[in-house]
């Protein structure tokens, strides 16, 4: 066995290895060394935790590589930004399509027709328990809405396996065992000489993301199986000029669930009575399709099928098939194709899967009825200010959000994103 006594030491190395939007390999879609987040060597144990870690808990070993200080910008897997790296009026600084964290730890109060509204950062997505980076357990929600997994155990290892166990066969089944993982799935290319997609007799690809798969189980929730997608290889990245597109799929078959199924893991129940009653994982069909294509923003219909595209209101596609998954996945604009009419809307469609600049983790403000005003981005420094629309944030806050997009993406008086599939009322 290799000495832990270099644990730290090999930490550092990756962390010093990795240029901005290069991924360096770690896990590589599957288990990587022991070392990066387990100690055998008492002395770098840490916490009350029974599995060895480097940390006091299981997300603080993931954001010791997954958060790092000095990033100027999005920086290539982190998925939060360092506190040091956010004052007061500043966005957080990673752009992944699942979203950066540090959106937790930005609490805004503000006053609308002399009523404070204090909106609580541990609104804006999954509050991940990690000690050692200052995340802390959802004070309001004491388990998932529409579940019961408790929210005082919910961690990177909830959703994500630590250990990569879940692969995809030549066969397409999705597998713990057989044949090993020669590289990570999630990507639209892949870099690694030995792997291809689909995987060749004898070898496999990890699981999208490392997402959990059928019968893995962490406090209650055993998964049904992983859903379908690819991403492009760069995906950390501001979407001022082009978008970041994710092809998310909806694979059933063979240890494989659709979006829907995975996040009701957790969230069985959620949109199925309440004040929001939309349906899931259901076909968007012709008529919705066709206004997701004219849809441009508001007042603004001349959109068409080949470039009606928006990260901001993503569809699922009916598909499990990873290769055309992989050709739709782009980070330059050469592939913004709408929606065909078998296409679904699900949780991913309105929800980002980490955290978001606005309450429930949303891909835009639903708090107000507008999400732009008088063609600025609202914010607390602009003139003039709208408090109910600018909600305590700066411009930039604002903009940050929206992954910098330019304001003119949105109409000037630019309404909810629910207009980009339902008619406005
Ligand atoms: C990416 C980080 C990471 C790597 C790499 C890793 N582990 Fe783990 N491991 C964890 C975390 C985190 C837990 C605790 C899971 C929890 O409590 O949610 C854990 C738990 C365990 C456990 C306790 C039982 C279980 O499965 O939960 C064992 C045993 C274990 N790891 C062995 C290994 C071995 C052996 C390796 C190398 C082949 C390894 N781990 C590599 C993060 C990792
Ligand atoms: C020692 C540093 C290190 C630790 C600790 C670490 N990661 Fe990573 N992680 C990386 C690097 C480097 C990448 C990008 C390259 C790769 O995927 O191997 C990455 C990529 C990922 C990806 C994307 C992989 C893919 O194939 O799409 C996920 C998901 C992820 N990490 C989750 C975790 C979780 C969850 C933990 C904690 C249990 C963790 N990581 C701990 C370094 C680390
Ligand atoms: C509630 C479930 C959940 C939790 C908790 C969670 N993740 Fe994720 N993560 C996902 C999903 C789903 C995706 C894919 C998002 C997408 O493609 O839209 C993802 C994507 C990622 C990626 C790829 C970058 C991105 O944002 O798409 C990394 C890296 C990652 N997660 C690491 C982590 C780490 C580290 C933690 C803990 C600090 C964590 N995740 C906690 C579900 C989760
Ligand atoms: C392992 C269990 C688990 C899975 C899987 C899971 N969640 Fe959650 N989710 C929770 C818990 C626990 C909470 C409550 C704690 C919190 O809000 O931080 C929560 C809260 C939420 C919230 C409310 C956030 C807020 O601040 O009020 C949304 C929205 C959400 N989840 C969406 C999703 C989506 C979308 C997916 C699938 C990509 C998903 N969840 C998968 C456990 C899970
Ligand atoms: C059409 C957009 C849309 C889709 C699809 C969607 N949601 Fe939501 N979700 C929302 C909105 C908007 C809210 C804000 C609360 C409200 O208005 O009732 C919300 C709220 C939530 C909450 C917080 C509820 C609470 O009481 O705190 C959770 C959890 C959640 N969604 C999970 C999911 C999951 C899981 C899926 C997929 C099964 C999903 N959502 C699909 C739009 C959507
Ligand atoms: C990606 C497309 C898409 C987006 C975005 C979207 N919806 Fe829907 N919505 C649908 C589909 C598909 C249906 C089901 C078919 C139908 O009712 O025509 C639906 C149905 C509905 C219904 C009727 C519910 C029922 O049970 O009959 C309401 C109300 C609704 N949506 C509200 C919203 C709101 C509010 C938002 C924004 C938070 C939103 N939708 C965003 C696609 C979407």
């Amino acid at each position: 066995m290799i000495p832990a006594r270099i644990t730290i030491v090999w930490i550092g190395a990756i962390l010093a290895l990795g240029p901005p939007g290069i991924s360096h390999a770690f896990h590589s879609g599957g288990v990587a060394e022991c070392i990066g987040c387990h100690s055998m060597h008492s002395t770098e144990q840490r916490g009350p935790s029974p599995s060895l870690l480097v940390q006091s808990d299981p997300s603080s070993v993931c954001l010791t590589c997954h958060q790092g200080t000095g990033d100027t910008g999005p920086n290539s897997y982190h998925i939060s930004t360092a506190e040091s790296e956010m004052p007061p009026g500043a966005p957080p600084k990673q752009r992944t399509p699942g979203g950066d964290f540090a959106w937790l730890k930005k609490d805004y109060t503000f006053v609308v027709d002399g009523q404070a509204v204090n909106e609580d950062g541990d609104r804006h997505g999954h509050n991940i328990v990690a000690a050692d980076f200052g995340y802390r357990f959802d004070r309001s929600n004491h388990s998932a809405p529409g579940g019961t997994f408790p929210a005082a155990r919910l961690a990177c290892t909830s959703c994500h396996d630590p250990h990569g166990n879940y692969r995809r066969l030549a066969d397409g089944r999705v597998a713990t065992t057989g044949a090993s993982i020669l590289a990570s799935g999630s990507y639209a290319t892949n870099d690694d000489p030995r792997a291809s997609d689909p995987p060749a007799p004898g070898t496999a690809l990890g699981s999208y993301r490392l997402l959990a798969g059928n019968g893995y189980s962490n406090h209650g929730a055993t998964f049904p199986g992983v859903p379908a997608a690819k991403a492009p290889s760069v995906y950390n990245r501001s979407e001022e000029f082009t978008q970041t597109r994710v092809a998310y799929g909806n694979a059933t078959t063979g240890g494989h669930a659709t979006w829907d199924d995975w996040c009701g893991t957790c969230h069985s129940a959620v949109h199925s009575g309440g004040s929001l009653e939309h349906p899931v994982d259901e076909e968007l069909g012709s008529e919705i399709g066709m206004h997701y294509d004219q849809y441009v923003k508001t007042g603004d219909m001349t959109g068409t099928g080949a470039s009606s595209f928006t990260s901001l209101v993503p569809f699922i596609e009916y598909t499990g098939d990873y290769l055309l998954l992989a050709s739709h996945a782009k980070n330059d604009d050469t592939y913004l194709a709408g929606p065909a009419p078998s296409d679904r809307v699900s949780c991913l469609t309105c929800h980002r899967a980490h955290a978001s600049g606005w309450p429930y983790a949303l891909r835009w403000s639903h708090g107000g009825e507008f999400i732009t005003y008088g063609g600025q981005y609202p914010g607390i420094d602009t003139t003039p200010a709208v408090p109910e629309i600018a909600r305590g944030r700066t411009s930039a806050e604002t903009r940050g959000a929206y992954y910098d997009r330019p304001v003119t993406a949105f109409a000037p008086d630019q309404r909810v994103l629910c207009e980009k599939c339902h008619a406005a009322e």
